[in-house]
């Protein structure tokens, strides 16, 4: 039966993530509401040129250059712009008209999460991001909810599909760095400007996301020691393999020992024993393993790169919301 109440959303962006957020809410429209408990109404897509070509094909009719009417007229806003602004200012525009907002926006989390928890705290409006970290695993909720009765020691892993994926195509398969980064960029992995992805950026960004949620202080992307991939040759990779090791890009964030509860958070390319379970993680998965005091050793691991797997995430977050939304929350 589909629900009496209906919630508008709003979406920004039409990029490898938005257009599939927009195709699975136009093609599922019907199961998501009934799951949500009101009817979800794709209201609006941002885009900046309506007539530009897209992969996917989008109803012309929703497609608008009017972010501040289509954000005034909405229950949710999801965030897909990537990038500080116009994202920063469209998602506190949100907040502050009363609307729960979605994001995959881990570059605008990383440096401006404070202030956009903050805006939504006041006005009791929820930001959810569990597609700004490892896209399709689940790790920002398990984090948050699931893991907040425990004390997190340390999280470790790989949280950048393209550089896994680029490092694991010159590894196992002999491609050269530019046409392993040729593919993932086929593949939808990388970010519109990909030195974010191979200078180490995007996984700090991420780090930052991670630890501050793990640690319960707002750790900035300015705060991350950072390294990329960008200076990893094929002769690396050659030697490692020849010594039982594989690179990977890897993120740590750790609680120091120190009276005043510091954290370090690093990002670098490092060798990995070919026995251990990071050294099995291919393609543009990605793995993140969480230590906690209680709950001991934690492992999450799938999809981390591409834009259906991202859309699940965010979709996962707009049932969430709007459930969240109907019960008054
Ligand atoms: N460019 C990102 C990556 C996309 O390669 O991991 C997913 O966040």
């Amino acid at each position: 039966m589909t629900p009496q109440r209906t919630l508008r959303i709003a979406l920004l962006g039409a990029g490898s993530v938005g257009s599939q957020v927009a195709r699975l809410l136009l093609e599922h429209g019907e199961e998501l509401s009934e799951r949500s408990g009101a009817r979800l109404e794709l209201a609006g897509i941002l885009v900046r040129d309506p007539d530009a070509p897209r992969d996917t094909e989008l109803p012309r009719e929703l497609l608008t250059t009017d972010a501040e009417a289509l954000i005034l007229g909405a229950d949710i806003v999801i965030e897909l712009m990537g990038g500080i602004e116009p994202a920063r200012s469209h998602v506190l525009a949100a907040i502050r008209s009363g609307a729960d907002v979605v994001t995959g926006n881990k570059a605008l989390l990383a440096t401006h999460g404070a202030e956009i928890f903050e805006a939504a705290d006041q006005v009791g409006a929820s930001v959810s991001y569990e597609a700004a970290v490892a896209a399709a695993i689940p790790i920002i909720r398990p984090l948050r909810d699931s893991l907040a009765g425990d004390r997190i020691v340390r999280i470790f892993g790989i949280v950048n599909g393209s550089t896994n994926f680029i490092l694991d195509s010159m590894d196992r398969d002999g491609l050269s760095a530019q046409e392993a980064q040729r593919i993932a960029t086929e593949l939808g992995y990388l970010e519109a400007d990909p030195t974010l992805d191979l200078e180490g950026y995007d996984a700090a960004q991420k780090a930052a996301i991670l630890a501050s949620l793990a640690f319960h202080t707002q750790v900035s992307f300015e705060d991350v020691h950072r390294e990329g991939i960008e200076s990893v040759t094929a002769d690396m990779i050659a030697d490692a393999r020849r010594a039982g090791y594989v690179i990977k890009l890897l993120a740590i964030c750790e609680r120091l020992s120190d009276p005043e509860g510091g954290v370090s958070v690093r990002v670098y390319p490092a060798l990995i024993d070919r026995e251990h379970p990071l050294a099995t993680v291919h393609g543009g998965n990605n793995a993140v393993f969480v230590e906690a005091e209680a709950a001991g050793p934690l492992m999450f691991y799938g999809a981390g790169a591409g834009g259906v797997q991202t859309a699940s995430a965010v979709l996962g977050d707009v049932v969430s919301a709007a459930r969240r939304h109907l019960a008054g929350g």
